[in-house]
Order: C-alpha cells, then structure tokens, then sequence
C-alpha cells in the first residue's frame, strides 16, 4: 500500500502545476483560520473539481449544504455564469459570518446566498420560495442527515440535476455495515436508498490525498417520477429529458 505521504506529494505537485491557488482562495482559508474556524474544507484539488464539474453541468443553480468559510462555495461561484446562483446552508452563524466576508472579498457577494439555519429548516424555507430547481447540489455538512437530505435535494431537482457528497468512503467504514459511527451509519443510509431509487443514477469513487482516504459520491437525477416495483434501469429513459 502507498505511504500516506506519497498521497500529500501528489496533492501539493498537482497544486504546484494544474491547481494554482489564486490570492483570493489563499485569503478565504486564512482568515477562517484566524477566526478559529476547523480547517475542514475541501483541498485545492478537490475544489478544482468541484469547479469542473459545475463548468461541466453549465450550472446557473447551484445549491451547497456546509458553508464553513466559504472555500468550496467560492470554487462553485467561480464556475456560474453573471447571472448564476449559489445558496449555501450553514448552521453555524460565526462561520456564515465569516463566509460572507470571505465571499464578499472574493467579489462574489451579489450571486452567493449564506443562508444561515439547520438545513433540514432551510431546504422547506427553499421549497416555499419557490427555489430551484438547481443544477447542481454539493453535500458537504452533517452527514447523519444525508438521507434526509436527499429527499429535499430530489423535490429540488430537475432532470438532470447532479449531485456530490463529500466525505462517503470514511477510510473505508462505510463498507462496514456493523459500524455505529453516526456519519458512517448516515452515508450507509444514504447509499441504501439510492440503492432503490429508481429516478437517480449514482456511484461512489474513492480518494486519497492531504485529506487522507475518503470519496465522493456523485448522482444524477434521470426522471423526476419513479417508475414503481420494475425497478432502476441505468441509462437515460423515455422521460428523460433536461428542463
Ligand atoms: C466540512 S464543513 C464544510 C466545508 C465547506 N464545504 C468547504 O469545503 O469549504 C461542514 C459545515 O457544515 C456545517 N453544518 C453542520 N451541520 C449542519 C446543518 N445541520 N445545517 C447546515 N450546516 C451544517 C458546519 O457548521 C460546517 O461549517
């Protein structure tokens, strides 16, 4: 097995050549940790892909639950167009703060959202607005709500919508269907109901890098009704069709 260090040297090669941090990022993770805020947040890395796959998807709606610092939410911003959206849930409110300013200086005040609140409160504050449907979700908060979570995220989406979850492998407890860990036990919950929902698409891939082993689950949602007791068929159906 490779030496957990030869992950890091790998991350910080791929951060010196293909994932310059810009001025701006390298201030938002600072100033969070000047505030004491947990140095929690997605690597460079990952939050170059994060990008990606927003630029990929053409994303205008862009939905995150776990703001932290706002480190993440400024990769996605990055990738929406002027008119672009992103709400991003946050329960704590020093960190809603300090995400704010980080975003404000980052210049992208007027199309990020910090909601501040339990996301379980703010997903049917969201509903009742009228939000969405969003072309993209990025889970990243308290994962014994991810099946929670996902329920909200599916009265949110359209066909096609994608979804991303952070921090699914857990060094390899999630394989272990015994274990009482909380987070463990809430991304197993979240698998088992993709696992027999037929209207979303979904695979697991596992990481290794700065932040040790981990993964990310990624999910499309190809129709919007379920198609009942026949069950799941990978692929696009006769219903799927982008809105
Ligand atoms: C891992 S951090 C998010 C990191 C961030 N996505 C990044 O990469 O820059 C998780 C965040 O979720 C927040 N959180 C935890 N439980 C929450 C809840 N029920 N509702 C909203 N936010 C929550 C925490 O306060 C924390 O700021």
């Amino acid at each position: 097995m490779t030496d957990p260090s030869t992950w890091t040297a790998v991350d910080a090669y791929i951060g010196s050549t293909l994932v310059s941090e810009d001025p701006v990022l390298e201030a938002c993770v600072r100033s969070s940790e000047a505030a004491g805020l947990p140095s929690i947040q997605v690597s460079p890395v990952q939050g170059k892909l994060l990008y990606l796959i927003a630029k990929l998807q053409g994303a205008r709606r862009i939905l995150e639950v776990g703001t932290l610092g706002g480190y993440s939410a400024t990769w996605l911003a990055r990738a929406l167009p002027p008119d672009g959206r992103l709400v991003t849930l946050e329960i704590n409110p020093k960190h809603a703060e300090v995400a704010r300013a980080n975003l404000a200086r980052a210049g992208l005040a007027d199309r990020v959202e910090v909601r501040l609140g339990p996301a379980l409160e703010s997903f049917p504050k969201l509903a009742a607005e009228g939000a969405g449907p969003f072309d993209l979700f990025f889970l990243d908060a308290d994962r014994p709500n991810n099946r929670a979570y996902l329920d909200w995220i599916l009265r949110l989406s359209r066909v096609g919508s994608v979804l991303v979850v952070d921090n699914v492998v857990r060094r390899g407890e999630v394989a272990d269907g015994a274990s009482v860990d909380p987070s463990v036990r809430g991304v197993r919950e979240m698998i088992d109901a993709l696992a027999s929902e037929d209207r979303v698409s979904a695979t697991v891939i596992q990481t290794v890098g700065k932040k040790g082993y981990d993964g990310f689950l990624l999910a499309r949602v190809e129709r919007l009704t379920t198609k009942g007791p026949r069950g799941r068929t990978e692929g696009a159906g006769p219903d799927d069709r982008a809105r």
